[in-house]
Protein backbone atom coordinates (compact mmCIF):
# COMPACT_ATOMS: atom_id res chain seq x y z
CA UNK A 1 0.00 0.00 0.00
CA UNK A 2 1.49 3.48 -0.92
CA UNK A 3 1.17 6.36 1.83
CA UNK A 4 -0.92 9.21 0.88
CA UNK A 5 0.72 11.71 3.68
CA UNK A 6 4.61 12.37 3.82
CA UNK A 7 6.12 11.18 6.94
CA UNK A 8 9.43 12.76 8.11
CA UNK A 9 11.89 10.16 9.58
CA UNK A 10 14.02 10.65 12.34
CA UNK A 11 15.54 7.51 13.32
CA UNK A 12 16.78 7.28 16.81
CA UNK A 13 20.28 7.05 17.02
CA UNK A 14 20.32 4.46 18.96
CA UNK A 15 18.14 1.44 19.67
CA UNK A 16 17.36 0.65 23.48
CA UNK A 17 16.40 -2.88 22.58
CA UNK A 18 19.24 -4.60 24.04
CA UNK A 19 18.15 -3.69 27.57
CA UNK A 20 14.65 -4.59 27.36
CA UNK A 21 14.06 -8.32 29.44
CA UNK A 22 11.06 -9.59 27.69
CA UNK A 23 10.83 -12.39 29.71
CA UNK A 24 9.41 -9.96 32.66
CA UNK A 25 8.00 -6.35 31.19
CA UNK A 26 5.84 -4.78 33.35
CA UNK A 27 3.12 -3.54 31.48
CA UNK A 28 3.01 -0.35 30.32
CA UNK A 29 6.39 0.93 31.64
CA UNK A 30 8.73 -0.12 29.15
CA UNK A 31 8.33 2.26 25.36
CA UNK A 32 9.70 1.61 22.05
CA UNK A 33 11.92 3.63 20.66
CA UNK A 34 9.74 5.67 18.38
CA UNK A 35 6.43 7.34 17.87
CA UNK A 36 4.30 9.27 15.29
CA UNK A 37 3.41 12.71 15.69
CA UNK A 38 0.61 15.03 13.82
CA UNK A 39 0.15 18.84 14.27
CA UNK A 40 -3.68 20.54 13.93
CA UNK A 41 -3.91 23.72 13.46
CA UNK A 42 -5.57 26.22 11.31
CA UNK A 43 -8.51 23.66 10.88
CA UNK A 44 -5.87 21.03 9.33
CA UNK A 45 -3.91 18.30 10.23
CA UNK A 46 -0.47 18.46 9.04
CA UNK A 47 3.73 17.88 9.87
CA UNK A 48 3.40 14.07 9.93
CA UNK A 49 6.61 12.81 11.71
CA UNK A 50 7.92 9.80 13.46
CA UNK A 51 10.57 11.03 15.77
CA UNK A 52 12.55 9.16 19.24
CA UNK A 53 10.25 8.82 21.97
CA UNK A 54 11.47 11.19 24.05
CA UNK A 55 10.24 14.17 26.26
CA UNK A 56 7.78 17.10 24.63
CA UNK A 57 7.82 20.58 26.09
CA UNK A 58 4.36 22.73 26.49
CA UNK A 59 3.60 25.85 27.57
CA UNK A 60 2.19 26.22 31.20
CA UNK A 61 -1.15 27.80 29.95
CA UNK A 62 -1.44 24.80 27.43
CA UNK A 63 -5.15 23.43 27.69
CA UNK A 64 -4.49 19.92 28.27
CA UNK A 65 -3.05 20.68 31.79
CA UNK A 66 -6.34 22.66 33.33
CA UNK A 67 -9.71 21.30 31.09
CA UNK A 68 -8.40 17.68 29.99
CA UNK A 69 -9.91 18.07 26.52
CA UNK A 70 -8.28 14.38 25.45
CA UNK A 71 -8.95 11.16 23.71
CA UNK A 72 -7.31 8.35 23.17
CA UNK A 73 -7.03 4.31 22.19
CA UNK A 74 -5.58 1.30 23.10
CA UNK A 75 -4.85 -1.86 20.87
CA UNK A 76 -2.56 -4.27 20.39
CA UNK A 77 0.01 -5.79 17.57
CA UNK A 78 1.35 -9.36 17.79
CA UNK A 79 3.93 -11.15 15.85
CA UNK A 80 2.05 -13.55 13.44
CA UNK A 81 3.30 -17.26 12.72
CA UNK A 82 5.94 -16.19 10.04
CA UNK A 83 7.07 -13.08 11.63
CA UNK A 84 4.32 -10.71 10.27
CA UNK A 85 2.92 -7.94 12.37
CA UNK A 86 -0.32 -8.49 12.70
CA UNK A 87 -3.22 -5.60 14.68
CA UNK A 88 -6.52 -6.44 15.93
CA UNK A 89 -9.07 -4.62 14.49
CA UNK A 90 -7.67 -0.91 13.93
CA UNK A 91 -10.21 0.05 12.53
CA UNK A 92 -12.74 -0.13 15.25
CA UNK A 93 -10.01 1.66 17.30
CA UNK A 94 -9.60 4.39 15.01
CA UNK A 95 -13.75 4.57 14.56
CA UNK A 96 -13.83 4.48 17.91
CA UNK A 97 -11.32 7.42 18.63
CA UNK A 98 -13.37 9.92 16.14
CA UNK A 99 -16.53 9.08 18.15
CA UNK A 100 -14.54 9.97 21.68
CA UNK A 101 -13.06 12.88 19.49
CA UNK A 102 -16.30 14.55 18.44
CA UNK A 103 -18.26 14.35 22.12
CA UNK A 104 -15.10 16.54 23.80
CA UNK A 105 -15.26 18.82 20.92
CA UNK A 106 -11.56 17.57 19.13
CA UNK A 107 -11.10 17.48 15.80
CA UNK A 108 -11.43 14.15 13.57
CA UNK A 109 -8.30 12.50 12.44
CA UNK A 110 -8.48 11.26 8.68
CA UNK A 111 -8.46 7.60 8.32
CA UNK A 112 -5.08 7.66 6.54
CA UNK A 113 -3.31 9.64 8.98
CA UNK A 114 -4.16 7.25 11.52
CA UNK A 115 -3.39 3.84 9.41
CA UNK A 116 -0.12 5.10 8.07
CA UNK A 117 1.35 6.93 10.98
CA UNK A 118 0.35 3.35 13.14
CA UNK A 119 1.79 0.96 10.04
CA UNK A 120 5.02 3.06 9.05
CA UNK A 121 5.35 3.45 13.17
CA UNK A 122 5.34 -0.71 13.42
CA UNK A 123 7.52 -1.12 10.68
CA UNK A 124 10.07 0.78 12.22
CA UNK A 125 9.96 -0.75 15.63
CA UNK A 126 8.86 -4.05 14.11
CA UNK A 127 11.95 -5.79 17.04
CA UNK A 128 9.65 -4.15 19.78
CA UNK A 129 6.79 -6.88 19.19
CA UNK A 130 7.42 -9.52 21.75
CA UNK A 131 6.94 -13.38 20.65
CA UNK A 132 6.37 -14.89 23.70
CA UNK A 133 3.04 -16.52 25.47
CA UNK A 134 0.53 -13.65 26.80
CA UNK A 135 3.01 -10.96 25.16
CA UNK A 136 1.75 -8.38 22.34
CA UNK A 137 2.89 -4.16 21.54
CA UNK A 138 0.54 -2.42 23.29
CA UNK A 139 -0.55 0.70 21.18
CA UNK A 140 -1.80 4.03 22.39
CA UNK A 141 -3.03 7.05 19.89
CA UNK A 142 -4.14 9.65 21.59
CA UNK A 143 -5.17 13.79 20.83
CA UNK A 144 -4.56 16.47 23.12
CA UNK A 145 -5.47 20.30 23.43
CA UNK A 146 -2.66 22.30 22.96
CA UNK A 147 -3.91 25.83 22.52
CA UNK A 148 -1.91 28.18 25.37
CA UNK A 149 -5.03 29.88 26.85
CA UNK A 150 -7.04 30.03 29.63
CA UNK A 151 -11.13 29.70 29.33
CA UNK A 152 -13.02 26.94 28.53
CA UNK A 153 -13.96 26.62 24.89
CA UNK A 154 -11.95 24.11 21.95
CA UNK A 155 -9.06 24.28 21.30
CA UNK A 156 -7.82 25.23 18.29
CA UNK A 157 -4.62 23.45 18.29
CA UNK A 158 -4.04 19.49 18.74
CA UNK A 159 -1.51 17.13 18.65
CA UNK A 160 -1.80 13.36 17.76
CA UNK A 161 0.68 10.87 18.96
CA UNK A 162 1.23 7.06 18.58
CA UNK A 163 3.61 5.61 20.67
CA UNK A 164 4.38 2.06 21.59
CA UNK A 165 5.39 -0.29 24.41
CA UNK A 166 5.82 -4.45 25.07
CA UNK A 167 3.54 -6.00 27.19
CA UNK A 168 3.15 -9.02 29.29
CA UNK A 169 -0.29 -10.11 31.00
CA UNK A 170 -2.26 -6.98 32.74
CA UNK A 171 -3.41 -9.12 35.50
CA UNK A 172 -1.62 -11.66 36.60
CA UNK A 173 -4.14 -13.39 38.71
CA UNK A 174 -8.21 -13.97 38.67
CA UNK A 175 -9.82 -10.89 40.25
CA UNK A 176 -11.00 -9.64 43.34
CA UNK A 177 -13.51 -6.78 43.18
CA UNK A 178 -16.23 -5.11 44.52
CA UNK A 179 -19.68 -3.66 43.19
CA UNK A 180 -19.10 0.26 43.60
CA UNK A 181 -22.51 1.59 44.92
CA UNK A 182 -21.31 5.01 45.88
CA UNK A 183 -19.64 6.33 43.17
CA UNK A 184 -19.99 6.51 39.54
CA UNK A 185 -17.91 6.46 36.55
CA UNK A 186 -20.79 7.59 33.79
CA UNK A 187 -23.98 9.20 33.81
CA UNK A 188 -26.54 9.13 30.65
CA UNK A 189 -25.45 12.41 28.60
CA UNK A 190 -22.40 12.09 30.07
CA UNK A 191 -18.85 10.87 28.34
CA UNK A 192 -19.12 7.13 29.68
CA UNK A 193 -19.06 5.81 26.42
CA UNK A 194 -16.41 8.17 25.01
CA UNK A 195 -12.32 7.29 25.83
CA UNK A 196 -11.64 10.37 27.29
CA UNK A 197 -8.98 10.90 29.51
CA UNK A 198 -11.19 12.42 32.31
CA UNK A 199 -13.04 9.34 32.72
CA UNK A 200 -9.98 7.56 33.89
CA UNK A 201 -9.02 10.31 36.23
CA UNK A 202 -12.53 10.42 38.19
CA UNK A 203 -12.01 6.56 38.05
CA UNK A 204 -9.03 6.56 40.00
CA UNK A 205 -10.35 7.57 43.92
CA UNK A 206 -13.24 4.77 43.78
CA UNK A 207 -10.78 2.29 42.60
CA UNK A 208 -7.91 3.08 45.32
CA UNK A 209 -10.44 2.81 48.06
CA UNK A 210 -11.27 -0.48 46.82
CA UNK A 211 -8.09 -1.56 46.80
CA UNK A 212 -7.22 -0.47 50.47
CA UNK A 213 -10.29 -2.70 51.26
CA UNK A 214 -8.05 -6.06 49.44
CA UNK A 215 -10.00 -5.82 45.89
CA UNK A 216 -8.20 -5.59 42.43
CA UNK A 217 -10.95 -3.90 40.70
CA UNK A 218 -14.27 -2.46 40.72
CA UNK A 219 -17.45 -3.17 38.99
CA UNK A 220 -19.04 0.25 38.28
CA UNK A 221 -23.23 0.11 38.54
CA UNK A 222 -25.25 2.96 36.85
CA UNK A 223 -25.09 6.55 37.83
CA UNK A 224 -28.51 7.60 38.36
CA UNK A 225 -29.70 3.97 40.68
CA UNK A 226 -26.01 2.61 41.25
CA UNK A 227 -28.72 -1.05 41.05
CA UNK A 228 -27.47 -1.71 37.45
CA UNK A 229 -23.98 -3.41 36.59
CA UNK A 230 -22.34 -1.71 33.81
CA UNK A 231 -18.54 -2.48 33.45
CA UNK A 232 -15.49 -3.68 35.63
CA UNK A 233 -12.94 -1.17 36.02
CA UNK A 234 -11.70 -0.38 32.21
CA UNK A 235 -12.68 -3.43 30.95
CA UNK A 236 -16.90 -4.82 30.35
CA UNK A 237 -18.28 -7.25 31.77
CA UNK A 238 -19.39 -10.56 31.30
CA UNK A 239 -21.57 -13.41 33.34
CA UNK A 240 -21.89 -17.27 32.15
CA UNK A 241 -25.22 -18.48 33.55
CA UNK A 242 -26.09 -21.84 32.08
CA UNK A 243 -25.77 -21.55 28.37
CA UNK A 244 -26.11 -17.98 27.99
CA UNK A 245 -23.57 -14.79 27.94
CA UNK A 246 -24.88 -12.09 29.70
CA UNK A 247 -23.51 -8.70 29.32
CA UNK A 248 -24.49 -5.19 30.08
CA UNK A 249 -25.57 -2.87 26.37
CA UNK A 250 -23.78 -0.21 25.64
CA UNK A 251 -26.21 2.66 25.28
CA UNK A 252 -24.43 5.86 26.16
CA UNK A 253 -22.46 4.97 29.74
CA UNK A 254 -20.67 2.18 28.70
CA UNK A 255 -17.68 1.68 26.41
CA UNK A 256 -18.18 -0.31 23.51
CA UNK A 257 -15.53 -2.22 23.85
CA UNK A 258 -13.75 -3.89 20.69
CA UNK A 259 -12.61 -7.22 23.05
CA UNK A 260 -16.67 -7.55 23.92
CA UNK A 261 -17.91 -7.35 20.25
CA UNK A 262 -15.46 -10.36 19.71
CA UNK A 263 -16.49 -12.46 22.06
CA UNK A 264 -20.07 -11.87 22.03
CA UNK A 265 -19.63 -12.79 17.73
CA UNK A 266 -17.40 -16.00 18.33
CA UNK A 267 -19.95 -17.08 21.71
CA UNK A 268 -22.95 -16.86 19.02
CA UNK A 269 -21.01 -19.00 16.61
CA UNK A 270 -20.09 -21.23 19.03
CA UNK A 271 -24.18 -21.66 19.86
CA UNK A 272 -23.96 -19.64 23.02
CA UNK A 273 -26.93 -17.58 23.71
CA UNK A 274 -26.06 -13.69 24.11
CA UNK A 275 -28.39 -11.11 25.89
CA UNK A 276 -27.13 -7.59 26.06
CA UNK A 277 -29.29 -6.05 28.90
CA UNK A 278 -29.89 -3.97 32.31
CA UNK A 279 -28.35 -6.97 34.61
CA UNK A 280 -29.64 -5.97 38.25
CA UNK A 281 -27.17 -6.27 41.09
CA UNK A 282 -29.99 -8.51 42.73
CA UNK A 283 -30.32 -10.86 39.96
CA UNK A 284 -26.37 -11.31 40.20
CA UNK A 285 -25.96 -11.91 43.91
CA UNK A 286 -29.29 -14.06 43.82
CA UNK A 287 -27.96 -15.92 40.70
CA UNK A 288 -24.52 -16.15 42.85
CA UNK A 289 -25.59 -17.50 45.62
CA UNK A 290 -28.26 -19.90 43.81
CA UNK A 291 -24.66 -21.58 42.25
CA UNK A 292 -26.60 -20.83 38.82
CA UNK A 293 -23.55 -18.39 37.48
CA UNK A 294 -20.64 -20.23 36.59
CA UNK A 295 -18.10 -17.42 35.13
CA UNK A 296 -18.01 -13.87 35.56
CA UNK A 297 -14.98 -11.91 33.59
CA UNK A 298 -13.87 -8.51 32.10
CA UNK A 299 -13.71 -8.37 28.33
CA UNK A 300 -10.68 -5.24 27.36
CA UNK A 301 -7.31 -4.80 24.82
CA UNK A 302 -5.41 -4.49 27.98
CA UNK A 303 -6.47 -7.43 30.05
CA UNK A 304 -8.23 -9.30 27.36
CA UNK A 305 -10.27 -12.14 29.25
CA UNK A 306 -9.78 -11.55 32.80
CA UNK A 307 -11.33 -14.26 35.22
CA UNK A 308 -13.22 -13.36 38.29
CA UNK A 309 -12.65 -15.02 41.09
CA UNK A 310 -14.82 -12.94 44.13
CA UNK A 311 -17.68 -10.71 43.76
CA UNK A 312 -18.34 -8.75 46.50
CA UNK A 313 -21.40 -6.25 47.81
CA UNK A 314 -22.80 -4.79 50.84
CA UNK A 315 -19.55 -6.52 52.43
CA UNK A 316 -20.30 -10.04 52.02
CA UNK A 317 -17.80 -11.57 49.58
CA UNK A 318 -19.55 -14.34 46.77
CA UNK A 319 -16.88 -16.68 45.07
CA UNK A 320 -16.69 -18.11 41.99
CA UNK A 321 -15.29 -21.18 40.71
CA UNK A 322 -11.74 -21.14 39.02
CA UNK A 323 -12.36 -21.74 35.34
CA UNK A 324 -11.10 -25.13 33.99
CA UNK A 325 -9.54 -25.81 30.89
CA UNK A 326 -13.13 -26.59 29.25
CA UNK A 327 -15.13 -23.67 30.77
CA UNK A 328 -16.02 -20.67 28.11
CA UNK A 329 -13.73 -17.99 29.52
CA UNK A 330 -10.50 -19.95 28.83
CA UNK A 331 -11.54 -21.18 25.92
CA UNK A 332 -12.51 -17.55 24.86
CA UNK A 333 -9.23 -16.59 26.11
CA UNK A 334 -7.52 -19.12 23.78
CA UNK A 335 -9.53 -18.62 20.74
CA UNK A 336 -8.88 -14.88 20.63
CA UNK A 337 -5.29 -14.92 21.33
CA UNK A 338 -4.74 -18.03 18.54
CA UNK A 339 -6.30 -15.49 16.19
CA UNK A 340 -4.37 -12.71 17.33
CA UNK A 341 -1.43 -14.31 17.04
CA UNK A 342 -2.25 -15.94 13.35
CA UNK A 343 -2.54 -19.93 14.86
CA UNK A 344 -6.14 -19.80 13.50
CA UNK A 345 -7.75 -18.86 10.66
CA UNK A 346 -8.72 -15.13 10.84
CA UNK A 347 -12.47 -16.32 9.72
CA UNK A 348 -13.59 -12.46 10.99
CA UNK A 349 -11.41 -10.20 8.64
CA UNK A 350 -9.92 -9.26 11.91
CA UNK A 351 -6.16 -8.78 11.70
CA UNK A 352 -4.47 -5.95 9.72
CA UNK A 353 -1.32 -7.23 8.32
CA UNK A 354 1.33 -4.75 8.29
C1 LIG B 1 -14.00 1.90 30.40
C2 LIG B 1 -13.60 0.79 29.51
N1 LIG B 1 -14.46 -0.22 29.30
C3 LIG B 1 -14.15 -1.25 28.47
C4 LIG B 1 -12.93 -1.31 27.83
C5 LIG B 1 -12.62 -2.46 26.91
O1 LIG B 1 -12.61 -2.03 25.57
P1 LIG B 1 -11.72 -2.77 24.49
O2 LIG B 1 -12.13 -4.19 24.50
O3 LIG B 1 -12.03 -2.08 23.21
O4 LIG B 1 -10.30 -2.59 24.91
C6 LIG B 1 -11.99 -0.29 28.06
C7 LIG B 1 -10.68 -0.34 27.39
O5 LIG B 1 -10.49 0.23 26.37
C8 LIG B 1 -12.33 0.79 28.90
O6 LIG B 1 -11.46 1.78 29.11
Amino acid sequence: MSNTIQIKIQPAEKSRLDLVNFNQIEFGKVFSDHMFMADYSDGEWKNFKIVPYAPLSFMPGSSIFHYGQSVFEGMKAYKGQNGEISIFRPEINFERINASAERMCIPKIPKDIFMEGLTELLQIDKGWIPGLANTSLYIRPYIFAVDEYIGIKPSEKYKFIIFTCPVGPYYSKPLKVKIERKYSRAVHGGTGYAKAAGNYAGSLYPAKIAQENGYDQLIWTDGATHQNIEEAGTMNIMFMKGNTLITAGTGDTVLKGITRDSVLKIAKEWGVDIEERTISVEEIIKSLEKGEITEAFGTGTAATIAMIEVIADDNKEYTLPLPGPDSFSTRIFDELDQIKTGKKEDRHGWIYTV
